[in-house]
């Protein structure tokens, strides 16, 4: 196992009930002034909104609105939050929604406590968080980012069509409340793509250096074997508890930093999808369902073992009489094979691409991760995203 160290700055709440029980005694760490961020009008049609007011009513705390973050979070929203927060003096954010609202408060937690440019200094290469930002706690009402225990916000440059993420372990909510219960009410396709979400996390950490025995991967299959396993139950009825619990828990287990401690981690998957993010605003999900299989038929021979391993131990592929890449090859297609199964798009059409004229843009801009089996380039993204379309 390579060496590491291990931090995780949020509280967690689990389960039914718990923003009732605990939000309350939450708020009350911080200053009367509290931002409450949240996305479109899901949580004023399912009853969250009214809810969490009333609890911050109670508290008699002074509430600025922020509303209106829209999925894959701008550079331009986050600007218009961090000027909310300044001129009223915030003490604390609420963020109430998924990954957009989450990431969004994070960046404008930062850009309100900062007077330089957020983007130069933090986005587009990696800063030290040097001050405090302000203090920020969610609640949780769609899974798959794991965005709640970690300190990572993906942002969209629109002016420069660019998408990307950083990590700053400052910016971990101070808190997080979880209750399953919120998702029951998340649509079809969404809870679709943001389980796909989850899948892709633990495989971009599973599918990389070292695969020496070690604990994290063991913990990646009994991820992956239970997403794989709740995600159909949670489309088949919204409001099985049980599964839409497991895949919060998924969620967060994947991205607390957890499964990645002693790995190299992948993400080339990610930085296509950021960037096909940056030039279609595609949803996470779904843009990340039509890259995986392709990505992996591309590197699988690199990391040849570790393909057999994932097909064998997470799709139960009976090898007998198999070659290795013939093992590899059925655990691959037994994942393109889930991903129609849960109704997500396999191509860039179905995606709504209607060209293919921006893909050499895209595979340029992209990053490439050093931690892929493949020796990735731009001309090999591109043929990926060809093949893709
Ligand atoms: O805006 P509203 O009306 O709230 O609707 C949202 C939105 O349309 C809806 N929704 C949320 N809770 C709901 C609900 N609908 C019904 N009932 C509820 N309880 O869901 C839609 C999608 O929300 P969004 O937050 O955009 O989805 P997600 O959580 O997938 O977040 C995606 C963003 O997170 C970034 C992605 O790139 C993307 O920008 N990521 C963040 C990561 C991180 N911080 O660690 C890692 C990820 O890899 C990812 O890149
Ligand atoms: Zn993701």
């Amino acid at each position: 196992m390579n060496n590491f160290i291990f931090e995780n700055g949020t509280k967690v709440f689990f389960g039914k009930g718990c923003v009732k029980e605990f939000l309350a005694g939450n708020l009350n760490r911080y200053g009367n002034n509290v931002m409450l961020a949240y996305g479109g009008s899901s949580i004023k049609n399912n009853g969250v909104y009214d809810e969490i007011k009333q609890i911050l009513e109670n508290e008699g705390k002074n509430v600025v609105e922020f509303s209106g973050i829209m999925s894959n979070p701008t550079y331009a929203k986050v600007m218009e939050g961090a000027a909310l927060a300044k001129d009223n003096k915030i003490d604390l954010i609420l963020g109430v929604g998924g990954g957009s609202v989450m990431d969004c408060c994070k960046a404008v937690s930062l850009a309100a406590a900062y007077d330089g440019d957020i983007w130069e200094d933090f986005w587009e290469k990696n800063g030290v968080v040097y001050f405090d930002p302000i203090p920020l706690g969610v609640v949780v009402t769609v899974t798959g980012t794991g965005s709640e225990c970690n300190g990572g916000a993906v942002i969209t440059n629109e002016e420069k069509k660019v998408k990307t993420g950083r990590d700053y372990p400052k910016c971990n909510p101070k808190f997080a409340l979880m209750d399953p219960e919120y998702t029951f009410s998340v649509p079809k396709r969404q809870t679709a793509s943001g389980g796909f979400d989850i899948l892709s996390h633990i495989m971009e950490t599973y599918f990389s250096e070292p695969d020496e025995d070690n604990i994290s991967d063991d913990i990646s299959e009994a991820l992956m074997r239970s997403v794989i396993r709740n995600l159909p139950k949670a489309l088949e009825d919204p409001k099985d508890y049980t599964a839409r619990s497991n895949l919060m828990w998924a969620a967060t287990m994947a991205e607390n930093r957890l499964i990645k401690l002693g790995k190299a981690c992948d993400f080339q998957a990610h930085q296509i999808e950021h960037q096909l993010g940056a030039y279609t605003n595609c949803n996470h999900g779904c843009g990340l369902a039509v890259i995986h299989p392709v990505y992996y038929r591309y590197i699988y021979k690199n990391g040849l073992k570790k393909f057999v391993r994932f097909a064998r131990n997470v799709w139960d592929v009976k090898s007998d009489g198999m070659t290795d890449e013939e093992t590899a090859l059925a655990g691959i297609e037994a994942l393109a094979g889930f991903i129609k199964e849960i109704g997500l798009p396999s191509t860039l059409r179905e995606l709504g691409m209607t060209d293919k004229v921006s893909l050499p843009e895209i595979a340029e801009s992209c990053n490439i991760a050093p931690g892929s089996y493949g020796n990735m380039t731009k001309e090999a993204i591109l043929e990926i995203l060809d093949e893709c379309f």
